[in-house]
C-alpha cells in the first residue's frame, strides 16, 4: 500500500487530495493545525481505516516535531506540501503592505514546507516513491503577467526555489522534488471566481504526482502535467 502525507487537509485542495488518496486505497496521514475543528475530515477519517487525522502547523517548529514522533519511521512514499495562506489584496499592495503578514506568510509557505521535508526526509527515503510536491502558485512566475499580492506571490517564488534548490541536493538519493501549480481553485482561498473545482484540482495533481520521474525533478509543474515557465 502506497503512503501519502498531506499538510492542511482539512479543507480545500488538501481535504479534497486526502480524500480520493484514500478512496484510491493510499495509507493517508491527513495532517491539519487543529484536528478539533475538522470536522469533515474526521467524519471522512471515521469511514476509513486507512485514513488517520494528525496535528501539525507547519509555521511552528515544535509541533512538525511532534508529529515526527508520533510516525517515527514509517515510510512515506509522498510528501505534499499544501497548508497556504493568502492574507488578503488589501494589505500586500505597494501602497498598503503587512509586513507582519509578509513574514507569517513567507514562515508557512517557504520555511514551512522546508521544514517539513527536512523533518520528514528519513520517512521520504524509506518509501518506495520518493516523491516530494509542493503546491505553488502561477502568480511566482514573472510570465504570470500581473503580480496579484506582492507578498504572496514572493513567497511562492521563493519556495519555487528553494524546490529547484532540494530537487538538485537530493537527486543523488534517489527524491524527486516538484513546485506544482494545483490551477485556481474554488476553495476558500480563491472564491467561486475561480475556474475549477477542488476535485479537478486534485484529481490532475494525484495524476501528475503518478507520472513523475527523475526527469521531472526541479521542474515547476502545472496539475494538468504541463510545464509551467517561470
Ligand atoms: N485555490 C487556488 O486557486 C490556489 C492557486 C494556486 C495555489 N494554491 C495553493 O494551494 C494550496 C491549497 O490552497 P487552498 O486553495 O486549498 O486553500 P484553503 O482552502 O485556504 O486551505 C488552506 C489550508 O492550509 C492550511 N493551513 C494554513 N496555515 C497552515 C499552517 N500553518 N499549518 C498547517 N496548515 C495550514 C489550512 O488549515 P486550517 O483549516 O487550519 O486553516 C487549510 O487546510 C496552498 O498552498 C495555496 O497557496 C491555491
Amino acid at each position: 500500500m502506497s503512503t501519502i502525507l498531506i499538510t492542511g487537509s482539512a479543507r480545500g485542495i488538501g481535504y479534497e487530495l486526502a480524500k480520493q488518496y484514500a478512496e484510491a486505497g493510499w495509507r493517508v496521514f491527513a495532517t491539519t493545525r487543529s484536528p478539533e475543528k475538522a470536522d469533515q475530515l474526521n467524519a471522512l477519517a471515521s469511514t476509513m481505516e486507512n485514513l488517520t487525522v494528525h496535528r501539525m502547523d507547519v509555521g511552528d517548529a515544535s509541533s512538525v516535531s511532534a508529529i515526527k514522533a508520533e510516525l517515527g519511521d514509517q515510510p512515506i512514499d509522498v510528501l505534499l506540501n499544501n497548508a497556504g495562506v493568502w492574507g488578503g489584496l488589501e494589505t500586500q499592495t505597494f501602497q498598503n503592505m503587512d509586513y507582519d503578514n509578509w513574514a507569517f506568510e513567507f514562515n508557512v509557505m517557504a520555511m514551512g514546507p522546508f521544514r517539513v521535508i527536512q523533518t520528514f526526509l528519513p520517512n521520504v527515503l524509506a518509501g518506495q516513491q520518493k516523491k516530494v510536491v509542493t503546491l505553488s502558485s502561477q502568480v511566482a512566475a514573472h510570465v504570470y503577467d500581473h503580480l496579484i499580492g506582492y507578498s504572496y506571490a514572493s513567497v511562492k517564488a521563493a519556495v519555487n526555489r528553494l524546490m529547484t534548490g532540494l530537487a538538485t541536493e537530493l537527486k543523488e538519493q534517489g527524491v524527486i522534488v516538484v513546485p506544482m501549480h494545483p490551477g485556481w481553485v474554488k476553495t476558500d482561498m480563491a472564491g467561486d471566481v475561480a475556474d475549477i473545482e477542488p476535485s479537478e484540482s486534485a484529481n490532475g495533481v494525484r495524476d501528475v504526482i503518478g507520472k513523475m520521474t527523475m526527469a521531472d525533478t526541479g521542474t515547476f509543474l502545472k496539475w494538468t502535467g504541463d510545464i509551467h515557465p517561470w
